[in-house]
């Protein structure tokens, strides 16, 4: 497995790739989750390219970029044990020169939900994984249904920038009692943590009200709305049934939809959701289960 922290380093190394290339971009400290996207890689591309990056651009100013974990030691352990073929860890002066000035902005779709609490996050993540595109040049890049609204924002970006990458959406992986895992579940205490499988519990009964016929996604919301006041250590930032691909929020479900929230406990804020596509529900894997 190579490692490149300079641009020069990474076209030597990209030079002798075959073709495709996939590509998953990471903010490090990985889990099993970001490894299953580097998996599917390695079943479907001849070169896996990972990159580990923390993107200061993505996180706003009371946000967690001092506290953010990290481990590259046993992330490159991990990454060499999937078969990768090389990581690109830039330095962030690589990535932001001095004077930087130039931003990708995706509109619509970076407004609400995640987009409506932390108002610069998407122009950072748009403009860090153009960049990572341009140094990459991968056929194809994986992102997981984790992040369902950076995934919408990903599509968009790369239909608008006519980037010719195939975005492949990975599903989410969950712990045992359902919790999506995440880099920042390590800042649950374990009362909290205990407490954080709510938000797979409240998505849980969103769904069995819609396989009980419930198409009136205000009704559904507030099931969840309920499930989640239930438990005291949460506090709510929002809940959503939208529609998949534009975000907008629907009153009735005729189509695909997609149910997500955002919720805090203590100060950590987990995000989840359910997506709902051709009458299948996508509600991701407990650790070692096939998607059901
Ligand atoms: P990060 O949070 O490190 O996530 C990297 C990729 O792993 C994202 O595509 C994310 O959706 C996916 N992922 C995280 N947890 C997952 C889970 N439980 N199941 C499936 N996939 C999961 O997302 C970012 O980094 C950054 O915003 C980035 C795209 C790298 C730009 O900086």
């Amino acid at each position: 497995m190579q490692i490149a922290k300079t641009l020069d380093e990474l076209r030597n190394a990209r030079q002798q790739f075959n073709e495709p290339i996939g590509f998953v971009p990471t903010m490090g400290f990985l889990h099993p989750g970001h490894l299953s996207l580097v998996k599917r890689v390695r079943l479907e591309c001849s070169s896996v390219v990972v990159s580990i990056f923390i993107n200061p651009a993505q996180f706003g100013p009371q946000e967690d970029l001092v506290d953010y974990p990290r481990d590259m030691g046993k992330d490159l352990a991990l990454l060499k044990a999937c078969g990768v073929d090389l990581v690109w860890a830039p330095k962030p002066e690589t990535m932001y020169p001095g004077g930087y000035q130039t931003w990708v902005e995706v509109d619509r779709v970076s407004k609400p939900l995640e987009g409506a609490r932390r108002p610069r996050h998407f122009r950072g993540v748009a403009t860090v994984v153009a960049k990572l595109f341009n140094a990459v040049q991968p056929q194809k890049a994986y992102f997981g249904q984790k992040d369902a609204q950076q995934a919408v924002v990903i599509r968009q970006m790369v239909k608008d920038l006519n980037f010719p990458i195939d975005i492949v959406v990975c599903p989410l992986i969950r712990e045992i009692d359902g919790l999506a895992m995440s880099s920042r579940n390590v800042y649950l205490n374990s009362n909290q943590r205990q407490a954080a499988s709510v938000l797979y519990r409240a998505l849980k009964k969103g769904q069995s009200s819609y396989e009980s016929g419930e198409r009136n996604a205000k009704k559904l919301r507030e099931v969840i709305i309920k499930e989640i006041d239930a438990e005291p250590l949460t506090h709510r930032d929002y809940v959503s049934v939208a529609h998949p691909d534009t975000l907008v929020e629907l009153d009735i479900i005729d189509q695909d939809a997609l149910m997500s929230m955002a919720v805090y406990i203590g100060k950590t804020c987990l995000i989840d959701n359910f997506l709902l596509r051709n009458g299948n529900w996508h509600t991701g894997q407990l650790t070692g289960e096939p998607e059901g």
